[in-house]
Formats: C-alpha cells, structure tokens, sequence
C-alpha cells in the first residue's frame, strides 16, 4: 500500500485526479466510480482539468461500484443519478459509457453477475477510485464480506444506513443492495481510496495497520498489488507509522511514478 498523506481534502482531490489524469492521458481507459462525499473533490479536480487542461473522458469506459436495490436509475437517489450529477454530466463522457448495476432487475442476482462479466469484458477495471466506510466497508461490502466476493446482493449494515440517512426520507432507506465484491474490486489494476475526516480515522487505521480481516473489508487492499489511499490529517489520525508514510512518499514523489510502482 502506498500512503500519500495531505495537508487538506482539496489536495486529497488533486493526487487521486494526478492518477486518474496520467491513466486518461496514455488512451481509453476504463474507471471504476465511487459514490459518496469522500471522492467529490476528486471529480471537482476532474472537471476543472476537463473545463481548462482539455482532459477528456471520451475513450473512458466507467463502471459504478454499487447501486441501492429497488431503485430505478432515475431515482434521484439511485448512484446512477448521483454519479451523473457528480461527475459524468460535466466531463464529455458519453452516457452509453456509463454502466451501472440495475438496482430495479427483476433478477437481483442474474443482474450482479451480468455485471460482474460486463466489468470482465470491457477488459476490467485501470484505476477504481474508493472511498471507505466508517466501518471499513468499500462499494456496499459490510463487515464480514467475503474477501474474494464477486458482485453479488448485500444487506446494508445499520450504522451504514443511519450514514446514508440523510438522502432518504425518514423510514425510506434501502435495506438491500448490489454491489461490487471485494474480489471484483480486488482485480482493478490501480485502487485509489480517499478518505477524510475524523469519522474515517479508525477505519483507515485497521484498513491500513491491521490485520487483513473481513471484518474491515477495506483491508483486503493490503493484498493489492498497487493501492494507493490518499489522506487527509484527521483521516490519518490514528495511524502510528505517519513519519515513515511521509519518508516513503517523498522517495516515490521523487521517483514521479508513485502510481505505477508496486506497493
Ligand atoms: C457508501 C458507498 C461507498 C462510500 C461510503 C462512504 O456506503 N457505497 O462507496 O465509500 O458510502 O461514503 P462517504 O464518502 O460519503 O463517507
């Protein structure tokens, strides 16, 4: 794992966009999409290298890590709607490009593992982009998620449905979803998780330093060839190897290729 530790979330943004921009740069790419407050200032940095740098999404082909069950794409509150308003309506990416699971199949489980295959068969994902639960979930993978899971039904955890409450209306958050798993994740060529905020800091703590468990399923990135989580200073807060992280990334930073090195 490489950690790259910054000194705001503005700059948590501009690295992770630093690697999705070199992947973009060398021709069509596919991107793996997160939902969530934690990568909105990674698509903010996006759009403004769209609007002023000329950095096009044309030849990106993106798959979204989860959808909400039951909801019609055009929920406003479906992921598909979410990562339109995020992100794909500002970029030149065309909708068709655009793939998502569908949260209102008839067949849940037909339709994971459609997607799961599509995923396959654009060639798998170049760089995922990840943000990471207050309890260590990534996509829709709760604690307890297999760690070589495929894209499959998950039952939401409570405390993750009290997060994403606050989208809702009272009483109306989904119980059910469809998401990526930890071992479609895993296959990414390049996993990017941002994370900030206190809330986030004992997570990223057991992700980071503790034991590959499938209790903190984000830890599963410790398998991963190159992941890279990007943090802000409340989100490392609870690291206790910070001196050695900054030392490390100063020799990659030198080395300009962090991104591409083995972690
Ligand atoms: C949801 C999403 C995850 C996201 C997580 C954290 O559960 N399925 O992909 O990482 O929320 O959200 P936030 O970034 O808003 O804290």
């Amino acid at each position: 794992m490489q950690i790259v530790l910054c000194d705001s979330a503005d700059q948590v943004g501009h690295r992770a966009a630093d690697i999705i921009e070199a992947r973009l740069r060398r021709g069509p790419a596919v991107l793996g999409l997160a939902t969530g407050g934690s990568p909105s200032s990674t698509y903010q940095e996006l759009i403004r290298r769209h609007r002023e740098e000329d950095l096009s999404f044309s030849q990106v082909t993106a798959f979204t890590l989860d959808e909400y069950a039951g909801l019609a794409k055009d929920h406003e509150q479906s992921y598909y709607s979410t990562i339109r308003r995020e992100l794909v309506d500002h970029v030149d990416l065309p909708l068709e490009q655009l793939l998502t699971p569908q949260g209102d199949a008839a067949d849940l489980m037909a339709e994971a593992a459609r997607y799961d295959a599509a995923i396959a068969q654009a060639g798998g994902v170049d760089v995922q982009i990840l943000g990471i639960g207050a309890n260590g979930h990534i996509g829709f993978n709760e604690p307890t998620s297999s760690l070589t899971s495929r894209t499959r039904v998950k039952t939401l955890a409570g405390a993750t449905r009290a997060d994403n409450a606050r989208y809702f209306e009272e009483g109306n958050v989904p119980r059910l979803c469809l998401t990526q798993g930890l071992g479609t994740i895993g296959d990414a060529k390049v996993a990017v998780l941002v994370a900030m905020g206190a809330n986030k800091a004992s997570a990223v703590q057991a992700m980071v330093e503790g034991p590959v468990s499938a209790f903190c399923p984000a830890s599963v990135l410790q398998l991963h060839r190159t992941a890279v989580v990007i943090l802000d200073p409340a989100a490392a807060g609870n690291l206790s190897m910070l001196d050695y992280y900054r030392e490390a990334q100063k020799f990659n930073d030198q080395l300009g290729q962090g991104q591409r090195r083995g972690s």
